[in-house]
Parts: structure tokens; sequence; C-alpha cells
């Protein structure tokens, strides 16, 4: 098993880009169920949980493959007899494996899908794709694990979500496309992961106003064709590599992202004191040495993302005051905590709610990562950390980041990979 080895101390300069953005390429490889023919995708990150997605898709029958290790682009062909059916061996490894589920109960009438587990950061339960789906008029039974989904032709309706949730709404948007009648979905997510997956089933034929907004509405259609798109910048990769520079004292240009996807985070690295400037279509942090404290609360978006909750602990913890940061997305998500104790950093957990205590230095230490965010948080406070931190378990980071490391060394960090 890999780890990242890091030896703190180096302030990060230079340029780097933005991959595309793992929480869009999800739902949008599985959309390309919808419709017969290949969908070309580009700027696809290479990823472990893209990796499994299209072993997901491969498995019901799908020809889906990235067109070689080396490039971004993946093809979903739909050609042949599709097995709607996604077992426990992958859900398991990946829950956004259920964002198969709507897709293909809109399109074959009968899903199978393992039901996803609890995970390191919460419960995350999926009744709310399931209400949702129900409101489209699917059967929906509870078998051996499994969710049994049935319908033979879906019909539109009304879905009120009791909770905010992204891949719920992405998955009932993907029902409702070809459902019969006009469907209104209320209390969406608005992520920006959410439009860019109505975008490209609208270019896949599909009618959907107000994605983007908490009100959506989709006229369903009899049928789409495949599509060709290029996925778009990932926010929370771009962000933690802003978080980098911060937490670094250095001065880093970020290219190829949405500025303004990120403007909850930029606000905060600024109020932090950070100067952040835009830069086409790029974000550059410079970074005093050592920045303010600053409080955080995670909400949906626009809010601050949970998604980057731990890496601005992180640089919380050797800020200069006490930083109040409140989670309020996952009822387990600070599980980087203990870790970054280990480092020197001194945080009290209440509930919901870290008070982190800014030190002056962290040391250097043999750590472990949790889940996919707080593997980053570790190796940014490594990045800060005097002497060499060792972050194992990396098979987490890489669900998410394509090749953080690589990234960040040629910023000027002395970080490496390293068999374990
Ligand atoms: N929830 C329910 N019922 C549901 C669905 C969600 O109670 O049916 C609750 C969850 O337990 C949670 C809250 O609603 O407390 C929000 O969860 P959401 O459904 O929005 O999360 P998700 O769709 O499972 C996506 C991202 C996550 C990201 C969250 C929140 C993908 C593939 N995953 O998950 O990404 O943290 O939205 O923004 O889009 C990550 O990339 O590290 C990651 C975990």
């Amino acid at each position: 098993m890999d780890k990242i080895v890091i030896k703190g101390g180096q302030a990060l300069h230079g340029e780097v880009q933005a991959s595309g953005a793992k929480n869009a390429a999800l739902p949008i490889l599985a959309s390309a169920l919808l419709a017969d023919g290949t969908s070309i995708y580009r700027n696809v990150p290479a990823l472990a949980d893209v990796a499994t997605m299209l072993k997901v898709l491969r498995t019901m029958g799908c020809d889906a493959e990235r067109d070689s290790e080396t490039t971004d682009v993946c093809r979903v062909g739909v050609n042949g007899h599709i097995t709607p059916e996604a077992p426990y061996d992958l859900v398991k490894t990946m829950r956004a494996s259920v964002l198969v589920l709507g897709p293909l109960v809109a399109r074959f009438g009968r899903a199978r899908v393992s039901m996803p587990g609890g995970c390191a950061i919460g419960a995350r339960p999926i009744d709310q794709h399931l209400k949702g789906l129900k409101a489209l008029g699917a059967d929906i039974h509870l078998t051996e694990g499994y969710v049994e989904a049935t319908a033979k032709q879906l019909k539109g309706g009304t879905v009120n979500f009791d909770v905010i949730t992204v891949t719920g709404t992405e998955n009932v948007m993907m029902a409702a496309v070809l459902a019969k009648g006009r469907t209104l979905m209320e209390n969406c997510a608005r992520e920006p992961e959410v439009e860019e997956l109505a975008k490209v089933l609208n270019k896949m034929g599909a009618r959907i106003e107000g994605a983007g907004t908490s009100s959506i509405t989709i006229e369903g259609v009899d049928g789409l064709k495949p599509v060709e798109h290029a996925i778009l910048p990932d926010r929370i990769e771009a962000g933690t590599l802003l978080v980098a520079a911060a937490i670094s004292g250095g001065d880093v240009l970020v290219k190829r992202v949405v500025p303004e996807h990120m403007d909850a985070l930029v606000e905060k690295l600024r109020e932090a004191g950070c100067t952040i400037t835009t830069e086409g279509s790029g974000l550059r942090c410079k970074a005093p040495q050592r920045l303010d404290a600053v409080n955080i609360t995670t909400t949906e978006h626009p809010g601050f993302p949970t998604d980057m909750q731990a890496q601005l602990m992180a640089l919380m913890s050797v800020s200069q005051g006490t930083s109040v940061i409140s989670e309020n997305i996952f009822e387990n998500r600070f599980m980087h905590v203990p870790e970054l104790h280990r480092l020197g950093a001194d945080i009290t957990i209440q509930g919901p709610t870290a008070v982190v205590k800014g030190v002056k230095g962290l040391s250097g230490a043999p750590v472990m990562a949790t889940d996919l965010r707080a593997s980053a948080s570790l190796i940014l406070a490594g990045l800060r950390a005097e002497g060499r931190t060792d972050v194992s378990r990396v098979y987490h980071l890489d669900r998410g980041y394509e090749r953080l490391e690589r990234k960040l060394s040629a910023l000027g960090a002395d970080i490496r990979r390293e068999k374990a």
C-alpha cells in the first residue's frame, strides 16, 4: 500500500491546473445509460472513483473505458443488452454507484442496486432518492440488501426533498428526463455539479430548466441521444491547491477553474489574510507566513462546502487565534482531528463543532488518512509541519485527487509517493 512522504517547510510557488470534477464526472458517466450509442467525455479525471464507475457500467454490459491510461477521454457505449444491476462489491467501494438507479429505472424499467451502507463520514441514507423515484411512479422494494425499483413507464410528478441532497437531486433528475409529462423538483441541491449534469442531459435532448436553483422543472421526452462533453473543473481540488499555497505561505496560480464556483472559499481565504486574484479562468493565492483565524460553517452550495472543511481545518490549525468550525452536512466528518493532533494541532470537538486554537508550528509524524478529504487535510498539514510526515492509507486520496503529490511537487513541495 502506498504512502505519501512529505518534508514540510517549503513555500509553494508557480502554476498548476485543476483536473475535471470528480463529483460531476460520476453522475455524467451514469447518465450515458439514458441513450443508445456511445457518449464521449473529455477532461475526465484519472481517479479510482471514476475507474469504479466505469467498472459498474461495464458490469451491466456497457462498453465503458478510458481511451488510454494517459488520456482524459472516456467513452461509454450502450449498444446491446444491459443487466440493470449494480452489485454490492462495487457499491460498497463507492457509494456514488447508486447514481445508476435513476437512469436504469427510467430507461430499462427495472433496477437492482445494492443499498450503500454508512461510510466513514456519516450514515448517508438514500431515502430521498427513493422518495423521488416513488413520486415518479416507481415501485421500490428493499430485499437482501438491494433496492429493487420497477416502473413500466415513469410519470412526471412533484418531488419535494426533505433534505437537500446532491446525488439525490441528480438521481431523480436523471429518472425524470424520460418520465411521461412534467416533473417539478423542489428543495434541490444547487451545486455546480448538478447544473453541469443538467447541461449534459439537455445536450442529450432532455428538457430541464432551473438546475442550479432549488426548483427544477423537467418536461419528459421520449428518448435521448449520446453526447460529447468536457467535464467542468474540480472546485474542491482547485480549492485544496489554493489552501496548499495558503498553508505554505506561497504564491500559486490555479489555472482552469470556474472562479464563481469557489466564492465561499475565496471569501474565507481573504478574510484569513490571503490575497486572492482572478487571472482569466485562474485564481491566484498569495499568502503571508501566518494567517488569521476565521470561523467556518459548512452548508449546501453556495455556502462553504463540507468537502473543504478538513483542508481549512489544517490551515486554521496554524493560524493566529481561535477558529470555530461547524460541520452541518455530515455527522462524523472530523476523523482528521485525532490525526492532526499527532502533528501538534490544538483542536477540541464539541458535537458538530471543532474549536481550533492556532499553534505556531506543527511537527511531522506518521498519520493515517481516514477518508478522501481527511487525507488532503493531512497532506496540507504535512506541507507546513517541520520534519517528515508520512500519510498512509493513500487509497482514500486516490479516489478523488489526480496525482496530487505530483502537482504539489511541481510547485516546490518536498513530497513523494512511496510503497509502504
Ligand atoms: N441525506 C439524507 N437522505 C438522502 C440523501 C442524503 O438524509 O436520501 C443526507 C446525508 O446523510 C447528508 C446530507 O443529506 O447528511 C447531504 O448529503 P448528500 O446526499 O448531498 O451527499 P451525497 O450526494 O451523497 C455528494 C458528494 C459528496 C459531498 C456531498 C455534500 C458526490 C458523488 N458526492 O454526496 O462528496 O460531500 O454531496 O456536498 O457528488 C467528496 O467528494 O469527498 C464527497 C464526499
